[in-house]
């Protein structure tokens, strides 16, 4: 992979003299949806798929980007002096955000650069191909300019340049799942103050395989926001009542004793998924702890079904997938992972059974749907790595 990279490098940029090969992974999330703008907890892990960067330092301060995933679109050139977001620049907006990001909190980015990127994260599959391409970046230019912000901060970077530059409101999953990825166990996650765990995931006799609908992505960011704004609004009512920061402090008791406050039913279905989602996050990481799998199963379906009850985020493309998958023999769990509204969804199904599942999801989803799904059977790995 290394040599072909800096190949590939060479034929676009002349030659390869000075560069470093760079990785940074994808990331799942197992259960913990739509808690992380609402100060609850989240359980995701980095996948061994990612995005590599092939980078070199430049004596002016021109950028020159350039992808083996979009070949068509050529050298994308800015230049480190005037870096606004603008629509033909296309997917260079994250790394030009990135930088832009580093600017903004005071990081002398000194320097141009040339960068190659190569992803094999399926293309708008919700595994967090962006946040890669902005955790990644943020790495890269940490090593080239010896940059002292940890990883934790890198992530927060990633962030800061998806609201601010891209203009998606996003939590800090993504960009945390990646930048602090361990191979081989998930990362169980307060949102609320940043403070973590890692969780060994001992699957035993069975993996992890992700569903992906293949859906085109809409309306997908905008009713993310509006999502967003929803819990903003029922968390305002709920102070009227209750001294909480975020939807993420009350128990499910607590939410049924003050839920009264909120004056819609929408805003409660939604307000309800937050806080009943935050607990079962914390359920499901004591039961992978306590090696009962069944349990985080059980968990995983009570997610998926408060996403599309309560939540109002799946759609038929996602809830064919997890239905589906779940009249299989050999499934302990399944549900919708990432934002919703098309992408992936994430199933842990017993390692014999595999191939049965992917043929018979597959067929149930072709014949509903009318186009194929995909399924990529992963393996949890560690985060950003100079190769
Ligand atoms: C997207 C966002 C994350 C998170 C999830 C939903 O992936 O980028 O911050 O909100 O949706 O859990």
């Amino acid at each position: 992979m290394k040599n072909s990279l800096l190949e590939k490098f060479a034929n676009v940029f002349g030659d390869a003299t000075n560069c470093e090969v760079y990785f940074a992974p994808g990331r799942v999330n197992l259960i913990g949806e739509h808690t992380d703008y609402n100060g609850g907890h989240v359980f995701p892990c980095a996948l061994t798929i990612g995005t590599y960067a092939v980078a070199r330092k430049r004596e002016d301060h021109t950028l020159r980007f350039y992808s083996m995933n979009f070949e068509n679109l050529g050298v994308i050139q800015s230049s480190i002096d005037n870096l606004t977001y603008k629509k033909e620049d296309d997917w260079t907006n994250y790394p030009k955000g990135v930088i832009w990001a580093l600017q903004e909190k005071g990081y002398n980015v000194s320097n141009g650069m040339d960068i190659l990127y190569f992803g094999n994260i399926p293309n708008g599959s919700g595994l967090s191909s962006s946040a890669s391409i902005e955790v990644l970046t943020g790495f890269v230019l940490k090593q080239i300019f010896n940059f002292s912000y940890d990883m934790i901060e890198n992530a927060l970077i990633g962030q800061y340049a998806e609201n601010k530059f891209i203009g998606v409101n996003c939590g800090i999953m993504d960009q945390f799942a990646i930048a602090m990825g361990k191979n081989d166990n998930a990362i169980f996650l307060d949102t609320a103050d940043l403070s973590y765990e890692y969780a060994p995931v001992n699957l035993s006799d069975s993996k992890i395989v992700i569903m992906n609908t293949c859906k085109k992505r809409g309306l997908g960011d905008s009713k993310y926001n509006e999502r967003r704004a929803e819990c903003e609004e029922a968390l305002a009512e709920l102070q009227t009542v209750v001294d909480i920061k975020s939807l993420g402090e009350l128990t499910e008791e607590q939410f049924e004793q003050y839920k009264d406050a909120i004056k819609s039913p929408i805003r409660i279905k939604r307000a309800k998924h937050a806080v009943y989602e935050n607990q079962r996050t914390i359920k499901a990481v004591k039961a992978l702890n306590a090696g009962n799998l069944e349990e985080l199963g059980k968990l995983m379906i009570a997610s998926h079904d408060s996403l599309r009850d309560d939540y109002e985020v799946t759609g038929i493309e996602l809830d064919t997938l997890v239905a589906e998958s779940l009249k299989q023999p050999g499934v302990i769990g399944a549900r919708m992972t990432g934002a919703g509204f098309g992408g992936c969804a994430v199933s842990i199904v017993k390692t014999d059974a595999i191939d049965s599942f992917k043929e018979n999801v597959g067929k149930a989803y072709l014949e509903k749907i009318g186009y194929p799904c995909e399924f990529y059977v992963v393996e949890i790995g560690n985060g950003p790595s100079l190769l």
